[in-house]
């Protein structure tokens, strides 16, 4: 337990050392002093269970943040802060509210913040644009842009983030950050290294995927796409031909669309198939054409230091190590 939570950590910071390479001066984010362990105070579980709802969690935003929990978080600069950026978290079936309150900031000088719908680390998006349900642009809304017409933006995921730039000591702004039960999720990050999930698709036209940011063994217990009962398996086209597939990618990056396939999933199967996958990002993603019910199931745990040393010893040739 205590090794996979270091783990979990390690994983964590990798994430957030990503943002420094963000778009933007990345010069501020570097000199940030938020010290690793601040950062993971935020993760503890009981946090969560510990808080009232009728009582809201308040506590500073930082210029650097990780928030898994409904809150107020109140940014206040101290110096100049150019580039920030918070990223938020819920559980997979629930979609995030970021609501702005008392806001004081500069925003003719150059001041904003921006709601992003979804992660961006690297310049890579999740949900990747090929898979979101809105057009880039939308998936943005500025505090200043939208002035006091939007006041509250909701991630269409569970999760979402917030980049702000703050020229004046002084300025200030509060973000209370809810959560909300998602009734169809279909774009996910997992929030923890193992677990369990299945992945249903009801006769819509659209994709989905399930994110693990970490190296797993991924077990896929149970897979069925509504057109296989309409097909001898011999005459089962190609996976990319028939209109519903199950893909497993992988690859470091968290843009779905850039990671590459492991393998594909396109005919019915109930039993199980165990994969270990080394890649920073593990993700299965299942392409609907609309026609089907189309569902898969799957669980996966944390690959350990030996398992992916293994790994990396017998496949010279995984990309996931090459890279
Ligand atoms: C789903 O993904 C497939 C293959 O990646 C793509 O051809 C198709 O256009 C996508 N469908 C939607 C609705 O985005």
């Amino acid at each position: 337990m205590r090794v996979m939570e270091r783990t979990f950590r390690e994983q964590l910071f990798f994430l957030v050392l990503c943002l420094s390479v963000l778009k933007g001066d990345s010069r501020y984010i570097e000199n940030n002093d938020i010290s690793k362990d601040e950062l993971f105070s935020f993760f503890n579980p009981e946090l969560k269970r510990e808080t009232p709802e009728e009582l809201l969690y308040r506590r500073p935003l930082r210029c650097l943040d990780m928030i898994a929990v409904e809150g107020q978080f109140t940014f206040t600069a101290e110096r100049p802060q150019l580039s920030c950026a918070a990223f938020f978290m819920a559980e997979p079936t629930e979609v995030i509210s970021v609501d702005f309150d008392n806001v004081d900031i500069d925003c003719r000088g150059g001041d904003f913040i921006t709601v992003f719908d979804g992660w961006v680390m690297k310049g890579d998006k999740f949900p990747s644009s090929q898979d979101h349900p809105l057009p880039l642009h939308e998936r943005y809304v500025d505090y200043c842009d939208s002035g006091s017409l939007k006041r509250s933006v909701r991630s269409s995921q569970n999760v979402a983030m917030v980049f702000f730039r703050i020229h004046n000591a002084g300025s200030s702004f509060t973000l209370t950050v809810r959560k909300h039960i998602n009734p169809f999720p279909c774009n996910v990050i997992s929030q923890s290294p193992e677990g369990s999930y299945t992945i249903v698709i009801p006769q819509q036209h659209r994709n989905c995927s399930f994110s693990i940011i970490y190296p797993v063994e991924i077990d896929i217990s149970e897979f069925s796409l509504g057109h296989n009962l309409n097909f001898p398996k011999r005459s089962m086209p190609r996976c990319a031909e028939a209109g519903d597939f199950v893909q497993l990618l992988g690859g470091s990056g968290i843009d779905t669309s850039k990671l590459l396939p492991i393998t594909d999933f396109c005919i019915s199967f109930s039993g199980s198939t165990h994969m270990k996958v080394g890649c920073d990002n593990t993700v299965v993603r299942m392409v609907s054409s609309g026609q089907f019910v189309n569902r898969v199931s799957f669980s996966y745990r944390l690959l350990d230091s030996q398992e992916l040393q293994t790994i990396k010893l017998n496949n010279v040739e995984d990309f996931c190590f090459n890279n």
